[in-house]
């Protein structure tokens, strides 16, 4: 169950990093705080990716609950990982994260929505319903990117 030490780490560090204030350097708790989510990210692309691939080859969507209970439960805690004192290099976050929170809030909703909407999916193995999950889901991802965080140096 790595996920839930992930996700109960970056809960603590959440905590910790309240009360460090806000600046372009990151603080320590800060600086920790970026490296946890920049590992959960990626954890988490990896399982949509997976997700997306399986369902593309056809696998039945009830065996992809667990996959799907990850991407869910790191999106219902996502703004937990954006602690005041953890914006600045290294992180690729833009500083309305913390300016703008209600809005970067709604964003994380709208990911977790759609997430809940892939497990309830899969758990009832509806495929057409997944299909559009799977949208929904990859939508909110390049929505809250396309806003909140700084865009992909082209590829050479
Ligand atoms: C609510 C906003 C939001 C949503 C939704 C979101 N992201 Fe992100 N994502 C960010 C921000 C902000 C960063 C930059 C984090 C940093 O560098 O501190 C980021 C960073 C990343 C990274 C780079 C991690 C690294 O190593 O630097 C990946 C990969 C990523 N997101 C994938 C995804 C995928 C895939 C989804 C959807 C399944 C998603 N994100 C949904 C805001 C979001």
């Amino acid at each position: 169950m790595r996920k839930f030490l992930v996700f109960a780490t970056v809960a603590m560090l959440g905590g910790a990093a309240i009360a460090a204030t806000a600046a372009a350097t990151p603080s320590p708790a800060g600086a920790d705080a970026i490296a946890v989510r920049k590992a959960a990210f990626k954890m988490s692309a990896v399982a949509f990716g997976t997700v997306k691939g399986a369902f593309e080859r056809g696998a039945d969507v009830k065996t992809l609950g667990f996959a799907t209970s990850s991407i869910a439960g790191w999106a219902h805690t996502l703004p937990v990982a954006f602690p005041k004192g953890s914006e600045g290099a290294p992180s690729e976050a833009l500083p309305n994260v913390w300016s703008d929170r209600a809005g970067f809030a709604k964003a994380a909703a709208a990911y977790a929505t759609a997430a809940d909407k892939l497990v309830a999916a899969s758990k009832a193995g509806d495929k057409d319903g997944f299909a559009a999950a799977l949208t929904e889901t990859g939508a909110a991802c390049g929505a809250c990117h396309k806003v909140y965080k700084k865009p992909e140096p082209p590829r050479a």
